[in-house]
């Protein structure tokens, strides 16, 4: 497939499959699972927008109990990180002495999981780690590591299953490479 983006083609070549995110999410899912156990609750904490679709397959997938929260936060502008971030909602109140799992849609530069992990400290939870479906190692500029990842990526820009370019795309049931026609 290709698309017009500010009058250039872009070829959209698939990354990874319905199939695929769908069996990574099981086994990311098992993992989760296995560490936290089935006792003690879990708040998952979606970052918004480009997580609210991975999140909601990720959280059927858990046995623990679950209270869902989620955050919006704005950090890129096109295809280049503008290096700028911003809460555009509040952090959930009621998060002291919760364990966390921020469920992000990627990992590039890192700045938003270090900016999200800063404002959290603040809220005194049990514990935070952090669990994203896409990882850019080459890309980070943050010394932050997510505990779960789902793939990890080179630095290309990807669209689908969540992640948007200029807020469209998010609804492509799978991942895809954007590259110049
Ligand atoms: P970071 O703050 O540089 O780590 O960027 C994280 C955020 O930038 C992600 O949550 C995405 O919203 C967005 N982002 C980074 N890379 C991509 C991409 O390849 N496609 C779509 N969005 C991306
Ligand atoms: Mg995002």
């Amino acid at each position: 497939m290709q698309i017009n983006v500010d009058g250039t083609l872009m070829n959209v070549g698939v990354l990874f499959s319905e199939i695929d995110i769908r069996d990574r999410t099981k086994i990311l899912a098992h993992q989760i699972n296995h560490d936290y156990g089935t006792k003690e609750t879990l708040v998952v904490l979606i970052v918004l927008h480009g997580a609210l679709i991975f999140g909601a397959d990720l959280v059927r997938n858990l046995e623990m109990p679950t209270e869902i929260e989620t955050i919006r936060i704005k950090s890129y502008e096109g295809t280049t990180n503008t290096g700028k971030i911003k809460l555009v909602t509040p952090i959930p109140t009621s998060l002291k002495g919760k364990h966390i799992l921020i469920v992000e849609d990627i990992v590039d530069t890192g700045r938003s999981i270090d900016f999200l992990l800063k404002e959290l400290q603040k809220v005194e939870a049990a514990s935070i780690k952090v669990c994203a479906l896409l990882d850019k190692p080459e890309a980070h500029e943050f010394p932050v590591k997510a505990d779960y990842i789902g793939f990890n990526i080179l630095k290309n820009f990807v669209i689908g299953y969540g992640l948007d370019l200029n807020g469209k795309f998010r609804n492509l049931p799978y991942i895809a490479n954007l590259t110049k026609a």
